[in-house]
């Protein structure tokens, strides 16, 4: 738990964070059972699991994704460039272990918006000495941003991976959220991919909807939840591989138990033609 003063900033030290409203990257920090969240955060956190009791499992089946997600693209697509935004605070399997654990070389690009993660960005880019991993504090909203930044340590000729988890319901519709993926994915050549999972509104659909009723009126971050066909829309002009889009639980589980995790989220692999 991470130490409070009186005035809702964190003692020890001055934190460049507001701890007096809920952020989202330390919501899911409490969801999935870590240490770097506030008295704001729990108690939005609490509200969510009212609503939705299995979100913990939720959250933990994404992160599970995540690690599959970057496994096959290191193992079997012979993805070497991986460029992360929406972050989180650093968990268990982050994306360049994964990576580096099949090829050491891999380059990895970290993009989150929120001053805490930032704060942990050291944990971040800690990358084995034959690859690299860079961390860019920058907005979503701001593909061209994202993608100067990312050019600092990324080659441009090669195939990279963008991988969207967990964060474009952050974007509502009027941020032209289809836009931006199409913007983030432009400048790469074919044999890149687009990897993302999204929380669903149409599964579990009546406690998503309370869920979001709640994060919405607790935390500073908005969420939007969309619905199968709506998130099906960010892989247009890509091929799916197999499984195609499903439930995140449902994408290459390694056993039965993550298989049977009740994700509250649409996720999938796509390759750029
Ligand atoms: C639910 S967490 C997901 C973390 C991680 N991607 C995962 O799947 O485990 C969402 C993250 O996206 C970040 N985020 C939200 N809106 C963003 C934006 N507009 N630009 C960049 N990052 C954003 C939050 O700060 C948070 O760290």
């Amino acid at each position: 738990m991470a130490d409070e003063g009186h005035d809702g900033t964190a003692s020890g030290t001055s934190m460049p964070f507001d701890t007096s409203v809920a952020h989202v990257a330390r919501v899911y920090n409490y969801w999935l059972g870590g240490k770097d969240n506030f008295a704001a955060d729990r108690a939005a956190g609490e509200q969510a699991i009212k609503a939705f009791p299995e979100i913990g499992l939720s959250a933990r089946s994404n992160r599970a994704f995540l690690a599959r997600a970057v496994r096959f693209l290191a193992q079997e697509s012979g993805i070497r460039q991986f460029l992360d935004i929406g972050t989180g605070i650093p968990s268990a399997s982050n994306t360049h272990e994964v990576a580096q654990s099949v090829a050491p070389a891999s380059l990895i690009v970290y993009v989150d918006n929120d001053p805490i993660v930032l704060n942990h960005a050291r944990a971040l880019l800690t990358s084995d000495p034959a690859g690299a991993t860079d961390y860019i504090d920058a907005d979503l909203r701001d593909p061209q941003g994202v993608l100067a930044g990312a050019e600092r340590l990324l080659d441009f000729s090669r195939p990279v991976a963008v991988m969207l988890m967990a964060v474009l319901q952050h974007l509502d519709d009027e941020d032209d959220p289809y836009r931006i993926v199409e913007t983030l994915l432009e400048p790469f050549p074919p044999g890149s991919y687009l990897a993302l999972s999204h929380p669903a509104k149409d599964i579990n659909a009546e406690a998503m909807a309370r869920m979001a009723e709640s994060l919405n009126r607790m935390m500073a971050e908005k969420v939007t939840f969309r619905d199968n066909a709506a998130v099906a829309k960010f892989f247009d002009g890509l091929e799916l591989v197999d499984p195609g889009m499903v439930q995140a639980s449902k994408w290459r589980p390694i056993n039965e138990t993550e298989a049977a995790s009740p994700a509250a989220l649409w996720a999938g692999v796509a390759r750029k033609p």
